[in-house]
């Protein structure tokens, strides 16, 4: 009779920790939700339709467009143009291994991905401050041929910066910054676990870039994503059950001109266009 009454009271005091475990699971992913930015906000002209024409800034509207040959001021001076007219862009965190096993992460934002295969495409220039030699990154993707990207978010952000820095290639960035390595699970480079999305890639295809001089430039280097890692926390489903990423709670950061870092603020759905919209 005791043991019956003793396993009565484990039962109910499990159930009563299993229930209050998961209450507070459900109460921590819910403050966590109410504590993600408000970002959404209203499309810029709601009332327009084609053809009408939408208002130019007047400075934008008198301003007259000046031309720049790129062969006429030099490819390398065509550095601060592209990266602050080509903006927004998404920072890669860039991680490898070398065929010794030292380790690197780096961040990178001539970056941009496909699907099918997934695929990632970074550009990794030579180093100034190595004559024109290699970055370690590429050095390492040469060796390897494997690579690891995980996505920027504002709350690590700082650490992510500070792995930028000019260091020889004997420097673990991760540990440096005091970031936390993810063993992979088909590539050799660790995953950042700060990072809320990782994918792990292999060297698919990459093109060496010359200068007009004939120098080397810079690779551009495309990975084949072999696997992806996301966090549940900022997993979503598509009404047709595939896996996205939320944008409240990935928090994404970009990289504008410059020094110059963004928030991903005021976002807001815009429709496309049906081909028929003219008989509706
Ligand atoms: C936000 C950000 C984006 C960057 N994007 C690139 C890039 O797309 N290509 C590149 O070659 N270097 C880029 N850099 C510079 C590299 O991160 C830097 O040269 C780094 O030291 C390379 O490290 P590694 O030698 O360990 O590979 C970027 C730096 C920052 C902070």
């Amino acid at each position: 009779m005791a043991t019956v009454k003793y396993s009565a009271v484990a039962f109910a005091a499990g159930l009563g920790l299993s229930v209050g475990a998961a209450l507070s699971f459900y109460l921590a992913r819910k403050a966590s939700r109410s504590a993600a930015p408000k970002i959404w906000g209203t499309q810029p002209h709601p009332g327009w339709e084609p053809p009408k024409k939408l208002p130019v800034p007047p400075a934008i509207e008198n301003g007259k467009m000046v031309a720049i040959d790129p062969r006429v001021i030099g490819g390398k001076k065509c550095y601060p143009l592209i990266i602050s007219a080509v903006v927004p862009r998404p920072v890669a965190f860039v991680s490898t291994v070398s065929k010794d096993g030292q380790q690197n992460l780096a961040p990178f934002s001539y970056f941009t991905a496909m699907h099918d295969p997934p695929c990632v495409v970074i550009c990794v220039c030579r180093a100034g401050h190595r004559n024109g030699g290699k970055k370690d990154t590429m050095a390492n993707i040469d060796e390897t041929k494997e690579f690891t990207v995980s996505v920027l978010s504002e709350w690590f952000l700082e650490q992510a910066n500070h792995t930028c820095g000019n260091y020889d290639e004997d420097v673990d960035e991760m540990a440096l910054s005091g970031l936390t390595k993810e063993p992979s699970l088909k590539v050799k480079p660790p995953r950042v676990k700060e990072s809320a999305v990782h994918m792990e890639c292999k060297l698919k295809h990459k093109y060496e870039t010359k200068g007009y001089n004939g120098e080397d430039t810079a690779t551009i280097v495309v990975g084949e994503i072999v696997m992806f890692h996301v966090n549940e926390s900022v997993a979503k489903k598509t009404p047709s059950g595939s896996t996205y990423v939320g944008l409240e709670e990935l928090q994404p950061i970009s990289r504008l001109g410059g020094n110059i870092y963004g928030r991903s603020r005021e976002c807001f759905d815009l429709a496309r266009p049906d081909r028929d919209w003219q008989k509706r």
